[in-house]
């Protein structure tokens, strides 16, 4: 019996490959080996954590990732280690996210609260957990969507291009980062960019619902239609929301927080003619902080 003649890739197909990835969401390379998804070997053992993250007792045995071309025994960078999520129900996630966060007393302990949080599949795509960036005591609290690629590389909200035209937004009103408190709704990058889900921002919202309750920030910028519309609880798109002030209201605190929905930095990057609107909003932001006595200088100490 003869071999079957060995199959001639052109590079045109490479490239048709290439492209189908691209429109599908794969917009980087996260290992070096190429990997064949479709050719899972029998269920294996779970891989024994290499980030220090340990596996949940509870966690079905993970498959062992489907093998490449060159390698056949180890998982790609991005997901050794990582346990998949063992929580199958929204519920069940959502309990343990409520049962996690309100035992976190300090923003620390919310951090290692969502190491040890299984309930959002973000986690498994994701390279790096991205929590927060500026100043944890600050009373100006900044709440975006999600990470970006770059964000998930470097674990800090906000460092891409989007965040290079938000630090320009906030300097114009005299704000940097030693001064404010930065986050989103979610705590992994979904994959290619992807709009989050329902699910997955019901999942984290614990988290950041207890990080408003340990912050205690006098105003909060809403940045994109997602924060506000979750946060809010409203349905409209954030053209009618920017601008607009509304009273952020969680029954574990014990005032509402003023809060500014804006459009987000990566809107106004594709759209540049929007950043008037914008700067009416950074103005009526500046006006607020005054009037809390919220000066650059004062946004950034507990009082
Ligand atoms: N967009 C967001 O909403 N958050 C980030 O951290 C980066 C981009």
């Amino acid at each position: 019996m003869s071999t079957p003649p060995k199959q001639q890739v052109s590079e045109r197909d490479l490239l048709e490959a290439l492209k189908w990835q691209i429109e599908a969401g794969a917009d980087e390379a996260v290992g070096a080996l190429p990997l064949d998804r479709t050719a899972l070997p029998a269920a294996a053992p779970a891989a024994t954590p290499a980030g220090g993250r340990p596996a949940p007792a509870a966690a079905p045995a993970a498959p062992a990732p489907a093998q490449g071309l060159a390698d056949a025994s180890r998982p790609p960078p991005a997901a050794q280690g990582r346990p998949a999520p063992s929580l199958t129900s929204a519920s069940e996630a959502q309990a343990s996210a409520q049962r996690l966060a309100a035992a976190a007393k300090t923003i620390e302990e919310i951090r290692q609260a969502l190491d040890s949080f299984e309930g959002c599949p973000l986690k498994a795509t994701a390279t790096n957990l991205c929590l927060f960036d500026g100043n944890p005591e600050a009373r100006i609290m900044i709440i975006g969507e999600a990470p970006g690629a770059q964000e998930d590389r470097q674990g800090k909200p906000f460092v891409g291009p989007a965040g290079q035209l938000l630090d320009r937004m906030l300097a114009a009103i005299g704000l940097d980062r030693t001064q404010v408190y930065i986050t989103n709704l979610l705590y992994w990058r979904p994959p290619g960019n992807r709009n989050p889900t329902p699910g997955e921002i019901a999942s984290c919202l614990p988290f950041l619902e207890r990080q408003i309750e340990i912050l205690q920030p006098k105003l909060l910028l809403l940045v994109g239609g997602m924060s506000a519309k979750t946060l809010l609880h409203r349905t409209e798109g954030i053209l009618k929301l920017r601008g607009r002030w509304a009273d952020y209201h969680h029954p574990r605190l014990e005032h509402p927080v003023p809060a500014l929905p804006t459009l987000h930095p990566a809107y106004l990057l594709r759209q540049p003619a929007q950043k008037r609107e914008a700067w009416r909003d950074l103005l009526s932001f500046a006006e607020a902080m005054e009037r809390e006595g919220l000066t650059a200088a004062a946004a950034a100490t507990a009082d």
